[in-house]
């Protein structure tokens, strides 16, 4: 039963302070994982920290912490080691998005959202997989989304990073296999989360989105029910997944077609 497969598990999760880390953190101490949250905002964990640990009577730690910031990342997965011994299942899941297009797109805006979707998620990936390989045991759950299957206009830097999260997942995933190491992607559509206050300034993209918005509960079940199995990845809503199908299949008609019915930003 999912339940009891992640009961005393030790489950990291990044970006938890909200949005689906905060949901996922959930699910996971509802079904009985010990859990250690990070994300920058550290009032926010530590408030998820004492309802969850008073709610499921589960461990929780909380460390601040900006996955852009490698020497953090290697500082804090080094106490996370020392005061829980080892990882189970690594949740990267911190991630923003700046919708432009490629011409309007600031380098420092570039080069953040690569250093927090991609780069973040190495260093973190890179953290626990001595361990995880010594044990022959782990899971690594990245979260991409479904702009790193379709580019769509006005994403062409957050696919850009989304692309590169499924690359290096799919290069991981073939690395760790004799390991007996999962690595999942999970590729989501719009999801109704805090997300589009960066992304989407100025509400357009979300108005016209609305009607198939994903809710963050949904697409954090969907995430757990996966821990220690062998799913490649999720694909949400499903028939979102078809368009990166029929892209794959007939590029040059998707993107004439795409570069108008997609350009929802
Ligand atoms: N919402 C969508 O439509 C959608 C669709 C597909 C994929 N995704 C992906 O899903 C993931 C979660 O997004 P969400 O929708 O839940 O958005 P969200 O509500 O904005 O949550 C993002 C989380 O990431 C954390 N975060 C951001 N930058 C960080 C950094 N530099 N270091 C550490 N933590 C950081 C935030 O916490 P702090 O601010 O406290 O650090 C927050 O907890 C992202 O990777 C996103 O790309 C989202």
């Amino acid at each position: 039963m999912a339940s009891e497969k992640l009961k005393g598990k030790n489950i990291v999760i990044t970006g938890a302070s909200g949005g689906i880390g905060a949901e996922i953190a959930k699910l996971c101490a509802a079904r009985g994982a010990d859990l250690v949250l990070l994300a920058r905002s550290i009032d926010k964990l530590q408030q998820l920290e004492s309802e969850l640990e008073h709610k499921h009577g589960v461990n929780v730690e909380v460390f601040q912490l900006d996955v852009a910031r490698t020497d953090q990342v290697q500082a804090v997965f080094e106490q996370v080691f020392r005061d829980i011994g080892h990882i189970d299942i690594l949740v990267n899941n911190a991630g923003f998005g700046v919708f432009r297009e490629a011409h309007e797109a600031k380098m420092d805006e570039i080069k953040e959202m690569f250093e927090v979707n991609v780069i973040g998620l190495m260093a973190c990936t890179s953290m626990v997989l001595p361990k995880m390989r010594a044990r022959r045991f782990g899971h690594i759950i990245n979260i991409a989304s479904q702009a790193g299957k379709i580019a769509t206009p006005k994403s062409s830097v957050y696919s850009a990073t989304k692309h590169a999260v499924l690359g290096y997942s799919n290069a991981l995933r073939m690395e760790l296999d004799d390991y007996h190491i999962q690595v999942t992607t999970v590729n989501p559509g719009p999801i109704a989360t805090n997300f589009f206050s960066i992304a989407d300034e100025k509400g357009t993209y979300v108005k016209s989105v609305q009607r198939f918005m994903l809710q963050p509960d949904f697409v954090a079940r969907k995430v757990v029910d996966s821990m220690l199995t062998r799913t490649r990845e999720i694909n949400l809503p499903r028939w979102m997944n078809m368009g990166s199908v029929a892209y794959v299949l007939f590029p040059r008609l998707f993107e004439r077609i795409g570069k108008k019915v997609l350009n929802k930003k």
